[in-house]
């Protein structure tokens, strides 16, 4: 993986789009025209302290002129969000990243459903921006408490029409989104992406469990909880050199490369962005535990994220 180019952005505009969510537009001060999003894609921002936190782009990925992230106040958060609501305003200057996607339509989708929940609609609202500029067959379910707490809806309700369906927790008439509706195997073809909260998203994967293999593709912000794992120690083969590193119990495979001096690109140490991942083969009779929530099962047959992923026994990095 190599690393990405970082731009000094400006932010261009400050909006509140629903309670407690900020719509942020980056553009650069020289150059009309910035790396070209795919639909899914999310930016890096890099905090003055080193932090660095990923939020998906929102906007029109046709709309190179600039970046556009919704952020969520996160008041219990790692203080990502707290830092872009309380020192970001127009005018400010931010490290940022080209994008990167680990979301992706599939090319090869006839029907696309997607699912959002709450501020999971960003990487969602790119697609169905997509979709609906390319008369692609699709459909949108945005789950939320009530309109009011809904970002970006009514710029959704323009771009989608009538196949944005609006499921609301509360308010007077409650209409919440049923997964079960999805339990029936689509019409070939038929992809499914989802973005939301845990629960969401599990009800989601649960519901679509008898769906063809590949065919459903979900985004998580927060990091695997998994919290009665126990790490080993296990062997990091490093393919170019020959040279295999002790991996102890207590520390990832990202430090102990970084300790012999191997500086593979990193971002959010959690999991969550993907931007560590590598190649890897086995040993016989060893294995790779993945541990983050970046990487699809096909992507996990051949690549792990050394940030937070192990092995049992040993493993040998593309690297
Ligand atoms: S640094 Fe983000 S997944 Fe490893």
């Amino acid at each position: 993986m190599t690393p990405r180019l970082i731009m000094k952005l400006e932010v261009a505009a400050v909006a509140d789009a629903a309670p407690g969510v900020r719509v942020l537009t980056f553009r650069h001060r020289l150059r009309p025209a910035l790396p070209e999003p795919e639909p899914g894609a999310h930016v890096d921002l890099h905090l003055p302290d080193g932090r660095v936190r990923q939020y998906s782009l929102c906007g029109d990925p046709a709309d190179a002129t600039g970046y556009t992230i919704a952020v969520k106040l996160e008041p219990e958060g790692r203080g990502g969000s707290r830092w872009v609501h309380q020192q970001l305003q127009p005018g400010a200057v931010v490290p940022v990243s080209a994008p990167r996607n680990h979301f992706r339509l599939a090319d090869e989708a006839r029907q696309h459903v997607l699912v959002a929940g709450g501020i999971g609609i960003t990487p969602i609202a790119a697609m169905a921006r997509h979709l609906a500029r390319c008369g692609a067959a699709f459909e949108l379910h945005y789950c939320v408490r009530d309109e009011a707490s809904a970002p970006l809806l009514p710029e959704l309700q323009a771009a989608c029409g009538t196949r944005l369906h609006l499921w609301r927790s509360g308010g007077d008439v409650p209409s919440r989104f049923d997964p079960h509706r999805l339990s029936p195997p689509p019409q070939p073809g038929t992809h499914l992406y989802c973005c939301g909260p845990h629960r969401l998203v599990d009800a989601v994967l649960a519901a679509t469990a008898g769906w063809p293999t590949g065919s459903v593709h979900v985004e998580h912000f927060a990091p695997l909880y998994d919290a009665g794992f126990v790490p080993e120690a296990f062997q990091l083969g490093i393919a170019s050199t020959g040279a295999t590193l002790e991996v102890p119990a207590g520390r990832s495979a990202l430090d102990v490369l970084r300790e012999h001096g191997f500086m593979q690109p990193s971002s959010c140490g959690i999991g969550v962005c993907g931007a560590c991942e590598c190649g890897y083969r086995v040993a016989d009779g060893s294995t790779v535990i993945h541990r983050d929530v970046a990487l699809d099962d096909t992507a996990r047959a051949h690549r792990m994220t050394p940030c937070v992923s192990r092995a049992r026994g040993r493993v040998v990095l593309d690297i």
